[in-house]
């Protein structure tokens, strides 16, 4: 049994004559074996708390997908608030440990929205009823104090039907943009995740700068197209999207320099704007023919040490082409061959010629 009473006005409830006062409507998440029954005790104990929450039970907080609070969110809902197990007395061993990681990844942002005072999580018990009632009275009061949701507009919701061509990663974002929308959040400043602030599934390609040479490798495996190039005035730029990265490590397999990690982490301008955060530029070698610029510097650099290890520099030079190998573009390389093979071949031809 679930006893509660009305919550109680405060001098801060936004009211309006004429018009129904508002109460805080908060959405409460709990496990079945710990929270749900705490709040079950204090039913049964008879112990009064606000009415404004409305109990969702799940087994355990593991279960509890990041979409239940950001579509509850999106959804108008002035809190939200998560109880568990504590820690080590959860039934599924350990997730809520997992649960409270993924809170905290979420809050983070949520706090970017200027919505992070409005989810909680809490720690209640089977036998803490009176803990329970506590809580849900506090975090009334608190959202009390807060005002209604900044969330505004409901039409147009985010559909969260999650299909097989899409993935959970790419709902949870669209979900976020939505609810940045309606709270009119614009992300200013780049804004990095410690490894130990993201919730698992989350990270992003890492280049050393010492060791890439732009070889690009990275970016022609990658199969969500995480790593950008663009070519700007004689570089060129290296970016990563934040939102995309698989973490499927394809890329870290692929460079030849050792040069990329896949590292836990998370940036959320990149994420929220879509688009990449560059984060490497390199010098791009001009064309001794057409000046225009054409292979990072580095690579070029790269790939004759490695040609000279093989002892095939020589091999190279003495070829005797009709171009500087490591300095002329790809295009004015097949010119040049082009006006070689003809130049060569046209006395043949002219001496091979019937009269
Ligand atoms: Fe209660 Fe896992 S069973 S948090």
């Amino acid at each position: 049994m679930i006893l509660t009473v009305k919550s109680k006005e405060t001098p801060s409830s936004p009211k309006s004559k004429g018009k129904k006062k508002w109460e805080p409507r908060i959405v409460g998440i709990t496990c079945n074996w710990c929270s749900y029954a705490g709040a079950d005790l204090a039913g049964t104990s008879r112990i009064q708390y606000p009415s404004n929450i409305r109990i969702i039970r799940v087994n355990c907080t593991g279960r509890i997908d990041p979409l239940f609070v950001l579509r509850g969110l999106e959804l108008g809902a002035d809190g939200i608030l998560i109880s568990g197990c504590h820690i080590g007395d959860c039934h599924y061993v350990e997730g809520n440990v997992a649960a409270k990681k993924r809170f905290e990844f979420f809050k983070k942002i949520l706090d970017e929205m200027g919505l992070g005072d409005r989810i909680t999580f809490e720690h209640v018990s089977a036998s803490e009823g009176l803990k329970w009632a506590e809580v849900v009275a506090e975090f009334t009061n608190k959202i009390e104090k807060l005002g209604p949701t900044p969330v505004k507009d409901l039409s147009n919701l985010t559909d969260l039907h999650v299909d097989e061509t899409e993935s959970k990663k790419h709902k949870i974002h669209e979900v976020l943009l939505s609810i940045a929308k309606r709270v009119d959040y614009e992300p200013k400043k780049v804004m990095i995740f410690e490894p130990e602030e993201v919730m698992e599934g989350y990270g992003f390609p890492k280049r050393d700068p010492d060791k890439c040479v732009g070889c690009y490798g990275c970016f022609s495996v990658c199969p969500e197209n995480v790593i950008s190039l663009e070519d700007v005035e004689g570089k060129r730029k290296y970016g990563t999207l934040h939102t995309e990265c698989l973490v499927c490590k394809e890329c870290e397999k692929a460079c030849p320099q050792e040069a990329i990690e896949i590292v836990p982490g998370f940036e959320l301008l990149s994420y929220m704007k879509n688009e990449p955060l560059w984060d490497l530029e390199v010098e791009l070698q001009k064309c001794s023919i057409c000046g225009k610029h054409f292979s990072p510097i580095p690579f070029g650099e790269e790939l004759k040490k490695r040609l000279a290890e093989k002892k095939a520099v020589k091999a190279i030079d003495g070829l005797s082409l009709p171009f500087e190998p490591y300095t002329t573009c790809p295009t004015c390389k097949r010119e040049k061959m082009a006006q070689t093979i003809a130049e060569v071949a046209q006395p043949a031809l002219t001496t091979g010629k019937k009269s």
